[in-house]
This record gives C-alpha cells, sequence and structure tokens, in this order.
C-alpha cells in the first residue's frame, strides 16, 4: 500500500536575543532606513551563550510532538536540515534524537543551505512512500550568527538564529506532500559560501585571520537567480500537483529579502493575502526559516483538510526547489493512530 506522508505536528523555536538594525547601526556602517528598504529586515534574533543548534531544534521538535500528540519513542527517522551543526562530528541529527530521547529513530543531517527544509521534507516524504519509515521528524535549525562577519555589512544585516520542527506521518489519506521540484548547480563561482572550516580549506590561524569561517556573498547576483528559481519551481510543483496559484490557500517562501519575495508573488500572479511573509521579525534564518513561517502560519490562521500550502525556497549550493501540501485531516490521522494501538494492545492480551 501507497502511503502519502503528512504534516502532523508542527513547532518552532527562536531565541530571546533581539538584534535590531539599529543596534547593528553601531556596530557597522548602516542604518535602519537602508535595511528596511533594501530587505524588509527590522530585527533578528541571536542564539545566548549556551544556544546551539541542536538546543534550540529540540525545543521546536518536543513542541511538535506535542502538537501530533505522540511521544519521541514514536518516531523512526530524525532528518535535520542545517548549514550551521553543533560539529562536524557527531550530526546534529543525533544529539537531537538523544536529547528527545528517540531511541527508535535513526538520525542524520542534511545540508542544501536555505533549501534545506524542503529537501529533508522531500526525502522524508521518499521514507514514507517507500514503507522505510511512518514518522519522521523534519527539523531545521541554524545558528548562523556564529558563522556571520559582523564587519560585513553586506551580510551580517540578513541574517538570524532559530529552529523548527514538523512531523510528518504515513497516512492512507489523499493528502500531504502532493508533489516536490529539487534543483541544484554546483556553486563553483562561490556566489555564497562559508570557504573555510573543510577539507579544501582547514582551519588555520591564517584563516581565522581572514575570518574565512563566515559567510561570504555577492548578494545582487543571488538576488536574479533567487526569484527566477523560486517562481519556476513554484510553477513546476504546482503542475506537477495538477493545481494552479488559484488553489493556494497560501504560499510559505524562503524568507531571504522581501523584495525577493514580492518579485516572486507578482511573477507567479498570487495575491498579497497568498504569500506569508515574516522576515521583518527574524531575517533570514536559513533552512529554519520555511517551518519557522510555517509554525506561525498555522498559528494565526487555522487550516481546512483539503486545503493546499506551497513551500518554495532558495539557497546556497546553489540549490532550489518547491512542494505543494494538500492538508489533510489530523484529528482523523490520531483518531486511526489510537484505534490502531487499541488493536494491538487487544491482540496481544486477547
Ligand atoms: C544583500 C542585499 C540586501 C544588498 O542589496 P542591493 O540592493 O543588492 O545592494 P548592493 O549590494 O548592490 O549595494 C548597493 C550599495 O549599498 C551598500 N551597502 C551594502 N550593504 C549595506 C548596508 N548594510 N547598509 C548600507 N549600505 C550598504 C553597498 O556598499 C553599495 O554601495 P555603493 O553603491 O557605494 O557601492 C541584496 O542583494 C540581497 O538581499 N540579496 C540576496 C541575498 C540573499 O538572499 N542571500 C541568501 C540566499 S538564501
Amino acid at each position: 500500500m501507497v502511503h502519502h506522508a503528512a504534516v502532523t505536528g508542527w513547532g518552532w523555536y527562536s531565541p530571546a536575543q533581539i538584534l535590531s538594525n539599529d543596534d547593528l547601526a553601531k556596530i557597522v556602517d548602516t542604518n535602519d532606513e537602508w535595511i528596511q528598504s533594501r530587505t524588509g529586515i527590522r530585527e533578528r534574533r541571536i542564539a545566548g551563550p549556551g544556544e546551539t543548534t541542536s538546543s534550540m531544534a529540540t525545543n521546536a521538535a518536543r513542541q511538535a510532538l506535542e502538537e501530533a500528540e505522540l511521544a519521541a519513542q514514536d518516531l523512526d527517522l530524525i532528518i535535520c536540515a542545517t548549514t550551521t551543526p553543533d560539529h562536524l562530528i557527531p550530526a546534529t541529527a543525533c544529539l537531537i534524537q538523544q536529547n528527545l530521547g528517540a531511541d527508535q529513530a535513526a538520525a542524520f543531517d542534511l545540508n542544501t543551505a536555505c533549501t534545506g527544509f524542503l529537501y529533508a521534507l522531500a526525502v522524508g516524504t521518499q521514507f514514507i512512500k517507500g514503507g522505510g519509515a511512518k514518522r519522521i521528524l523534519v527539523v531545521a535549525g541554524e545558528t548562523l550568527s556564529r558563522f556571520v562577519n559582523f564587519e560585513d555589512r553586506g551580510t551580517c544585516i540578513l541574517f538570524g538564529d532559530g529552529a523548527a520542527a514538523v512531523v510528518l506521518e504515513a497516512t492512507s489519506q489523499n493528502a500531504g506532500v502532493l508533489s516536490t521540484v529539487l534543483g541544484s548547480k554546483g556553486d563553483v563561482e562561490q556566489i555564497l559560501s562559508i570557504e573555510a572550516g573543510g577539507s579544501a580549506r582547514p582551519a588555520t590561524a591564517q584563516t581565522v585571520a581572514e575570518k574565512a569561517h563566515c559567510i561570504k556573498m555577492r548578494g545582487n547576483e543571488i538576488f536574479k537567480l533567487a526569484v527566477r528559481s523560486m517562481a519556476q519551481s513554484a510553477q513546476e510543483a504546482l503542475a506537477k500537483a495538477g493545481l494552479s496559484v488559484n488553489d493556494l490557500r497560501a504560499v510559505i517562501p524562503h524568507q531571504a529579502n522581501h523584495r525577493i519575495l514580492t518579485a516572486t508573488q507578482s511573477v507567479l500572479g498570487l495575491s498579497e493575502d497568498q504569500m506569508f511573509i515574516n522576515i521583518d521579525r527574524y531575517g533570514n534564518t536559513g533552512a529554519s526559516s520555511i517551518p519557522i513561517a510555517l509554525g506561525e502560519f498555522l498559528h494565526a490562521n487555522p487550516i481546512d483538510a483539503g486545503e493546499h500550502l506551497l513551500i518554495v525556497a532558495f539557497g546556497g549550493g546553489l540549490t532550489w526547489g518547491a512542494a505543494v501540501l494538500r492538508w489533510a485531516d489530523i484529528p482523523a490521522i490520531k483518531r486511526e493512530r489510537k484505534e490502531s494501538l487499541l488493536r494491538k494492545n487487544f491482540a496481544l492480551t486477547g
């Protein structure tokens, strides 16, 4: 039996510390007016000294499990999308597995930068469709502030920290992830990169002095590529699902720049109400940006079973993609779970 993969729980975590545009203007030559008019960002959240990608992601994961009414032991897989893992080894997903006590779950990381959540959702969907997993935690976490050069005004204004998660669950309902489109093009020209700290350029005193462990980016080149690839993958994902923009309740895009989002919105012919934007309060939180936005959207806008969402992203790698989701009847999935547990218990005792 082919299963569909539906989101049945979600949650997000944002660190308490706020870094405003005025705060940044005290560090680099910039100002609130420039940042807001060029990016739409007012403030971003920054991880506290004791916080890491895994600790934030664990908080988000606990919320997602609670929303899904599942225990950590119910998970059979954890996929963590991150570009800013706690360590190179162990994988951040394994640390989350341990924090949660998800002792039945396999765990691995996936790095496709800001497209990470979308790729992780697509991989999780394939696991469910192939029968390899029934309940997956798809979690994204980023501590980008630790990879930002706070002397470079072209990048330090953009990024923020945070984490978010969804529970992806097998269902026989004709709902869940209806289509995915993924793309990539090796960024040999280093339009967006963290050059040092890997095997090509291991850490040395010189790489540290050069701040080569920080994000480098040619912003305006990315801008054009982002609009083009997000619009194209959104159209392809809709066509694959047999839907049009008019069928969408909302689009939850990767939040990189307000102007990228309004340009994509206009290419796709979406109404302002359909495009969910929260970049003003978070900046670009990398792989976490879509699931944080999804969590905020769902919190403010209850959604009915059968309604459609589109998620769309662009990121380093270079990578891009889109997915169409049909919202499942989540109470019915929870009921089915309980009934199947009762049947199992009855079979054991009977
Ligand atoms: C980074 C970004 C905001 C820059 O905006 P832009 O309109 O392209 O600006 P430019 O880089 O062309 O720079 C224009 C001028 O503003 C200046 N500038 C750059 N950052 C500035 C800042 N924070 N404050 C004030 N001035 C700034 C530049 O030095 C340049 O000055 P000059 O004309 O005297 O040389 C924009 O390109 C962007 O958001 N790109 C996408 C980045 C992205 O999404 N990356 C992640 C992908 S997932």
